[in-house]
């Protein structure tokens, strides 16, 4: 069986962007796949956080992992944080990596934009990022588009140290979808949806009640020609509630494109709110089972232990490839 490895960040509550790009691949792919899906905290802490809503986060997201459908039978779920290799092989990992091409990730370039202060680990984030795959001999990692830079740059590192050191890494693969891989933001439909916007009416969170997300998708920004038609540059706003649609109701975009022809905006955002509405019903009466229960903790012990046993014999590999440390018998 092929590994699969992903994160998501506990920056906030899950929005619909990151579950159509990511989450939802994840159920679709465990079946399939020895597959590791982690929490990553130290992540999120690249920009400041909230103590308390950091820890709130963390346990919300294990929920929502669980609540989308990742079956801990099938799947290691668990805490980066908890896993202390992902940190120490982050280290060696950055320092194989050049500032330069640090400096060069779009993701930094996009959260150090207009900031007084930046923090160091912003920059270096992407190593760890790239230590988390490599730790499992990840094969696929399944991401949204947003990501396709970091996975470029774990594949360099790993090439790189590979060739220094001797072959230790798989070299993983970015698996992004073909729709859905890039959900823009409600109110600027250039700009991805992202749970950190500043602005609550950009995104939709698989929390949010029937109510907030009709509001939302009323607001969402269109464009003045009122026909209902894919076209990502000149329509931006109506092809991503068309993208959302397709996804969500598991329908063809051409499809939606003939049943709406001559029908009005209003009719159509009424009809991807209640498509949503639906969509995140089931997930959110088992989050919140969940997030009452104390089976969460035991998943995340187990898979915190699988993943420790995992990841602590590649450190060691890496260790003793470049000669850390006294050699282990
Ligand atoms: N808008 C999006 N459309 C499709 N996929 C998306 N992803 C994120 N936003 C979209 C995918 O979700 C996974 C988890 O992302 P993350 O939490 O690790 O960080 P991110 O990519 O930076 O996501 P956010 O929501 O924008 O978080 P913040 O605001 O904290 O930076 C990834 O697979 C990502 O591609």
């Amino acid at each position: 069986m092929k590994t699969i490895f992903s994160g998501i960040q506990p920056s906030g509550v899950i929005t619909l962007g990151n579950y159509i790009g990511a989450m939802k691949q994840f159920v679709e792919l465990q079946d399939d796949y020895n597959c590791y899906f982690c929490i990553v905290d130290q992540h999120a802490i690249t920009v400041p956080q909230d103590r308390l809503a950091l820890r709130k986060n963390i346990r919300s997201l294990a929920a929502f992992y669980l609540a989308v459908g990742i079956d801990p039978n099938k799947s290691t779920l668990f805490i980066q944080s908890e896993v202390p290799a992902h940190a120490q092989a982050g280290w060696i990992l950055q320092c194989i990596a050049y500032i330069g091409e640090l400096e060069r990730m779009t993701q930094f370039k996009d959260k150090s934009a207009g900031k007084e202060a930046v923090s160091a680990g912003l920059l270096t984030y992407p190593p760890l990022m790239a230590a988390d795959i490599l730790l499992y001999s990840t094969d696929i990692v399944p991401v949204g588009e947003d990501q396709k830079q970091h996975i470029e740059l774990t594949r360099d590192l790993a090439e790189r140290f590979n060739k220094r050191y001797g072959d230790i890494f798989t070299i993983p693969e970015a698996r992004i979808p073909k729709i859905g891989a890039r959900i823009m933001s409600l109110t600027d439909p250039t700009k991805k949806m992202s749970k950190s916007d500043p602005n609550q009416k950009s995104y939709i969170t698989l929390l949010d009640d029937a109510k907030t997300i009709e509001k939302k998708v009323k607001s969402a920004v269109t464009d003045s020609e009122g026909v209902i038609r894919y076209d990502k540059e000149n329509k931006p706003g109506v092809s991503n509630l068309l993208t959302i649609y397709s996804i969500l109701a598991n329908e063809p975009i051409e499809r939606l494109e003939e049943r709406y022809a001559g029908k009005g905006y209003g009719e159509f955002k009424a009809d991807v709110a209640q498509v949503i509405i639906d969509a995140l019903t089931p997930i959110q009466e088992k989050y919140y089972e969940l997030m009452e229960s104390s089976k969460l903790d035991d998943i995340l012990d187990e898979g915190a232990e699988k993943a420790n046993r995992v990841a602590s014999k590649m450190l060691k590999k890496m260790e003793n490839a470049i000669g850390l440390g006294r050699k282990r018998r």
